[in-house]
């Protein structure tokens, strides 16, 4: 049997370029989809897949992160003054009592595999999971995290989740070519971060969500600078591939690259029109303004 999936990196020691200058000073995992931030989103996602160590990798201007999810004292005194019993709940409940936060300081963004192996002294030697949370993944059954920890159960070894993008649009993410096996289970045989749309050898990207071994810290300590002058966690996986299988996974479900600012606009009107108090409210009033267009 293989070892249960207990701890998830988020690694949010990013400067989120794209989304300046709302990140000058707030880290774009803040940014809320309708009510909830990114961050809270991916958080859910982990416990919701029985990962209740999460490990989080932050660097500047991030400390709006650990203080979402710690207690709030006087916010909670407040609402209570008040009566407002709802509300105290839900910040009281952000993360349940059998969820531990960790904190780890990025002290440079060398990049995201740099960002990866901050983690290893909490990580130590057993499977982990990544989670970049401004991937949002919104799934019709179990969440992208609880599918791909039931492929790691089955196979022991790295899973990557992956979903076919435009062509034109591969030097946006790391690229696998994978051979199906009998069971069409895919079977990473390269792995190569943003190469030019002419010479890619596929359109399979890789989006943000990982199932880990342990051997990875080992090859992101060795791997150089790669694309971007970064220390790139793609590099370190395609060295992996040299030892042990990793298996692409095509999750089911729907993602928002919320580190864009077009994949953000659309989880907010998507995630807005299924929202339980302004849902109906917000699809009648988008009618009525691309009617009156
Ligand atoms: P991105 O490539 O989206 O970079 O990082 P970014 O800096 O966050 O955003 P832009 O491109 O400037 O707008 C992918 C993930 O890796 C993390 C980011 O926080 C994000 O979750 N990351 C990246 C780090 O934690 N450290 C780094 O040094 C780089």
């Amino acid at each position: 049997m293989n070892p249960k999936i207990r701890k998830v990196v988020f690694p949010v020691a990013g400067q989120g370029t794209r989304f300046l200058p709302a990140t000058k000073a707030n880290p774009k995992e803040m940014l809320p989809i309708v009510d909830k931030p990114l961050i809270q989103y991916a958080a859910e996602e982990a416990e919701a897949a029985g990962m209740y160590n999460l490990v989080f990798v932050t660097g500047r201007n991030k400390r709006a992160i650990p203080d979402h999810f710690d207690k709030a004292y006087e916010l909670e005194a407040e609402l209570e003054l008040k009566g407002k019993v709802k509300l105290l709940e839900l910040v009281r409940n952000i993360v349940p009592k059998h969820v531990s936060c960790i904190y780890l300081r990025q002290a440079e963004s060398l990049g995201l595999g740099h960002a990866v192996l901050c983690a290893s002294s909490v990580v130590e030697n057993e499977p982990f999971a990544v989670s970049l949370a401004d991937d949002l993944i919104k799934c019709p059954g179990p969440s992208c995290l609880s599918q791909m920890a039931k492929v790691y159960e089955q196979f022991g070894c790295s899973v990557l989740a992956v979903q076919r993008v435009p062509r034109d649009e591969v030097n946006r993410y790391g690229i696998v070519e994978a051979n199906a096996d009998s069971n069409g289970t895919l079977r990473v045989t390269s792995i190569v971060e943003k190469p030019d749309p002419q010479v890619a050898k596929s359109d399979l990207a890789v989006v943000g969500r990982y199932i880990l071994t342990p051997t990875i810290f080992n090859k992101i300590a060795k791997v150089g600078r790669g694309a971007g002058g970064e220390i790139q966690l793609t590099d370190a996986i395609a060295a992996l591939l040299k030892d042990e299988p990793v298996i692409a996974y095509p999750f089911e479900g729907i993602r928002y690259d919320c580190g864009s600012k077009f994949g953000y606009l659309q989880a907010t009107v998507e995630y807005a029109m299924a929202h339980q108090e302004l849902g109906a409210e917000f699809t009648q009033y988008l009618r009525s303004i691309l009617n009156s267009k």
